[in-house]
């Protein structure tokens, strides 16, 4: 049975706080649970009294008590003690299916914090998992193997499951390096998050997000950041 990605959960406002900042850059949020992001969805988050206009989005990389550990980099300016007024959870996350036995989470070009959050999941349901990435983490169970970018091909073509991460801007890279649409032989489902800047979070329609698909707008901070490879890739 295919996957489905997650739907967009009824999204609050709340307030929450950056409690700690650990040394691979995520960072400890306080928050009620309703604002807790799923793997691949984000929430909006602005500092309180900061000067900034824009508020910045807030990803998930791993269950923490009374919060989260989100995902590197959030602003500087923010510390431990910061105080964030919240809204979300927002957008599509990530989705395992249940027929997954071998799993690749690919960073393309950044940490893999963001897929950190898929790795309890994976192993819950008996899923070998390899990690692709050129940057380290913190935390990652013995479970894990660990590859570099290079072995990248090899490992997708190995898995029946992949989810990936990748900017917005390295999209064609990244289908080029693949072989997506071409003879090679593909996981029977992958799901990709894009990222891009998301400064409305949906809430203006400011089109700063947007990616073509199939010569179709689509928003990434609605339509997404989560993906079907295949959708993005094949347009
Ligand atoms: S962030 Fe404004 S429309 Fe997506």
């Amino acid at each position: 049975m295919p996957s489905m990605r997650v739907n967009i959960s009824p999204m609050k406002n709340g307030q929450g706080q950056l409690s700690e900042i650990y040394l691979d850059s995520r960072a400890q949020i306080l928050c009620p649970p309703d604002l807790i992001p799923a793997p691949g969805q984000y929430i909006l988050a602005h500092a309180r009294g900061s000067g900034s206009p824009l508020a910045v989005p807030v990803f998930f990389s791993d269950s923490a008590p009374n919060g989260f550990r989100a995902a590197p980099f959030l602003p500087l300016a923010w510390r431990p003690g910061t105080q964030l007024n919240l809204r979300g959870p927002l957008g599509h996350g990530f989705s395992i299916p249940p027929f997954a036995r071998k799993v690749a989470l690919i960073a393309f070009d950044e940490s893999p914090a963001r897929l950190r959050g898929l790795i309890s999941i994976a192993l819950k349901q008996d899923a070998e998992i390899v990690l692709v990435c050129n940057s380290a983490m913190d935390d990652i169970p013995e479970a894990v193997e660990v590859q570099p970018l290079q072995a990248m091909t090899d490992i997708y073509q190995w898995a029946d499951y992949a989810a990936l991460d990748v900017a917005r801007e390295n999209l064609n890279q990244l289908g080029k390096m693949l072989g997506v649409g071409g003879q090679a032989r593909a996981p029977r489902e992958a799901q990709v998050l894009v990222r891009a800047p998301m400064p409305c979070g949906a809430l203006a329609e400011c089109g700063v997000c947007a990616l073509t698909i199939r010569h179709e707008w689509k928003m990434i901070c609605k339509d997404g950041p989560v993906f079907e490879l295949n959708s993005i890739l094949a347009a």
